[in-house]
């Protein structure tokens, strides 16, 4: 069985780390749709170019390749050619895209690309308009939550594994102007499941999806 999962949420809710899994555990493709805003916007950091221009974004968009290629390790994302996995995870990408991403012309051109990664099925795809926009007839949605406080403290224990020292204040602020930037975008579907993963682990969310999906498949 080919199907669609959707996952939606805020910055920091989860949503990759679990879609990671369910793929997995599915032998499906996943699709990181944030990844694909972070390259554009690093791409267009990296040309200087102005972050108000929505239609220009666009126009670069058109004539940009991204190529999302499952790696030992997550995900690897070649922009123009260019191995930019690491680099789109900086601050510098990540206080920008918001502004990016928020152009409707540029999500367009983005949405229709991921409508095609997405029409085979066999696939795990994780954003914030993806059940609504993107997937609309997906067979599984989720929505995953958890609060400031919780997405800042997983934010900041997984970059004090990497070395990165960001007080915990500074990642909760950072977060909370995120919300508020991505506000637009960030859309639950009438028909997605919500799951609040504050004090659930990545396995109990894991798991709980994984019998959205059984439930799913036995009623077909
Ligand atoms: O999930 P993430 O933090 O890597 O996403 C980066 C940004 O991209 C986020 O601030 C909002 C935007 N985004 C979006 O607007 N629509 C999506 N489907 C995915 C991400």
């Amino acid at each position: 069985m080919a199907l669609q999962i959707a996952i939606d949420g805020p910055a920091a809710a989860g949503k990759s780390t679990v879609a990671k899994r369910i793929a997995d555990r599915l032998h499906y493709i996943y699709i990181d749709t944030g990844a694909m805003y972070r390259a554009v916007t690093y791409k267009a950091l990296k040309n200087n170019m102005d972050l108000n221009d929505g239609p220009a974004l666009a126009e670069m968009l058109r004539h940009t390749h991204i190529d999302l290629f499952a790696g030992r390790d997550g995900q690897t994302v070649i922009l123009d050619g260019e191995d930019v996995t690491d680099v789109i995870r900086s601050p510098e990408v990540t206080n920008h895209v918001s502004f990016v991403s928020k152009h409707p012309e540029l999500r367009e051109v983005m949405v229709d690309r991921q409508k095609a990664l997405a029409a085979k099925g066999g696939v795990v795809m994780d954003g914030r308009d993806i059940g609504t926009r993107v997937m609309p007839h997906a067979d599984v949605k989720v929505f995953l939550q958890a609060s400031v406080e919780e997405r800042a403290e997983r934010r900041y224990k997984e970059q004090i594994k990497k070395g990165i020292n960001t007080p915990l204040d500074e990642l909760k602020k950072e977060i909370a102007l995120r919300d508020e930037r991505d506000q637009k975008q960030l859309q639950k579907a009438e028909d997605a499941i919500v799951i609040d993963t504050t004090s659930l682990s990545i396995e109990a969310v894991t798991d709980k999806i994984m019998d959205l999906i059984k439930e799913r498949v036995r009623s077909q």
